[in-house]
């Protein structure tokens, strides 16, 4: 209809001339000074500042802080930050009684989602040209999402969610109420990192679906629940959880090449790699690694490590070329697997993490806000006339 496909990227429309690139693959939708990301050289930096090195010296309330207001705080601004998100980390039981009515099968991706749009009912009030409204949006989503996810899994085992400990930082607090124990500082700190890794990553599907969300000047709440759908889809954050199950299905290093030559014949995805932005190894990747091993060299070895190793070795041959390496999914859930945390909370705990990113680019988007309406290029029927429905022929697929 129309439509003259000139490569695999790109299809241009006869009548107007519009291109159309599938993904919008390589096209600008936003301006943005929040993350820059260098995907042939693998260089990652939020603000300005190396991943490695805010990885390395900073916190993850320290980190969304500069990513959301776009400088590091000062010690007093840190102080009230923190504080103020530990104020806010309470969920009203309302929410928690709503919880234990989600049926406890249900992934806790949903669960999130359906708890972070109830928020927009407890705090109904819109008022996004307040700095202090956007302020308390924040502090109150950073503070409550932790509680939610740990809140899903204590109710779905039966039990009842137990309440934050004030005496302790935001990532302990997260692993306590999830386990029910005081988790070991080491721990608590590598899971602080995994946290910074996935803050933020630029214009990736959830972030764009939370601009597009944010572009209808809607409320916060809305923006990061239509964000968590997102999310959960196992092209994007949902991949960590199918990459253990992929590793436990490969199940020994030896058989890691054969399972990589079968996904490639018969075109399945290997989950954990590849990346519209990276030629290489994701910089992510390469700390998660390191990660993994420090939690290790600390808490023992997990077999399935060497599984993943084994198949990296064997990709590099085989989808390198391509520039297809693993990406911040491939290590990830090693280190959440160590750390007690069963694997279909992964991507819920990615939310934790990447609800900073998403707050930014709200903040980003309501400072030079026009709505987000794209076209499309139309290749349906034209010019058809009314058929009586006894003369119809049954639709195909439905
Ligand atoms: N395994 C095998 N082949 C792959 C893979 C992979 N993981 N990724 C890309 N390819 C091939 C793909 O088959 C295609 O080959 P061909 O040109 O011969 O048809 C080519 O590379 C381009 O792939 P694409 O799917 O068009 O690339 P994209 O930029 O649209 O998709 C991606 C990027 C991340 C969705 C994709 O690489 C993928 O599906 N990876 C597996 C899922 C995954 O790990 N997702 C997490 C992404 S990173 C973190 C996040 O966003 O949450």
């Amino acid at each position: 209809m129309g439509v003259a496909q000139s490569s695999v990227e790109e299809i241009r429309h006869e009548r107007t001339g519009i291109v159309f690139r599938p993904g919008l693959d390589g096209v600008p939708a936003t301006q943005s000074s929040i993350c820059d990301i260098d995907g042939q050289q693998g260089r990652l930096s939020y603000r300005g500042y190396p991943l490695e090195e805010l990885a390395a010296e900073s916190t993850f309330l320290e980190t969304a802080y500069l990513l959301i207001w776009g400088e590091l705080p000062t010690t007093d601004q840190l102080k009230a930050f923190e504080h103020e998100v530990q104020m806010h980390r309470r969920v009203s039981f309302r929410v928690r009684d709503m919880m234990k009515c989600f049926p406890a099968t249900g992934h806790p991706m949903d669960a999130l989602q359906s708890s972070a749009a109830s928020l927009g009912l407890f705090y109904s009030r819109r008022a996004i040209d307040d700095p202090k409204y956007i302020y308390a949006a924040v502090v109150r989503l950073i503070a409550k999402i932790p509680t939610m996810v740990a809140a899903f899994q204590l109710i779905r085992k039966g039990q009842d969610p137990i309440q934050p400990r004030d005496d302790l930082a935001y990532s302990a607090n997260f692993l306590y109420m999830l386990t029910e124990r005081e988790p070991d500082p080491f721990a608590a700190r590598i899971f602080d990192r995994c946290l910074m890794l996935h803050a933020e990553h630029s214009l990736n599907a959830s972030t764009f679906s939370a601009r597009v969300t944010a572009s209808t000047l809607t409320d916060p709440y809305a923006v990061v629940a239509s964000a968590v759908g997102t999310l959960a889809g196992p092209l994007h954050g949902g991949a960590n959880e199918d990459v253990l199950a992929m590793l436990e299905e490969i199940s020994s290093p030896d058989q890691a090449a054969a399972y990589l030559d079968d996904a490639i014949a018969n075109k399945r995805k290997v989950m954990g790699f590849g990346h519209r932005e990276y030629r290489v190894k994701d910089p992510r990747a390469v700390i998660l690694q390191a990660l993994v091993e420090e939690m290790f060299e600390r808490f023992g070895h997990d077999e399935l490590y060497d599984v993943a190793r084994a198949l990296e070795a064997a990709a590099e041959t085989r989808l390198g070329p391509k520039g297809i390496y693993p990406n911040v999914d491939f290590y990830s859930g090693l280190v959440y697997r160590k750390l007690g945390i069963p694997r279909d909370l992964f991507t819920p705990v990615f939310a934790i993490s990447r609800v900073a990113g998403w707050l930014a680019h709200w903040r980003e988007q309501l400072g030079a806000n026009r709505i987000f309406r794209p076209s499309q290029i139309y290749t349906g029927s034209t010019q058809r006339s009314w058929i009586p429905l006894e003369s119809r022929l049954p639709t195909a697929g439905a």
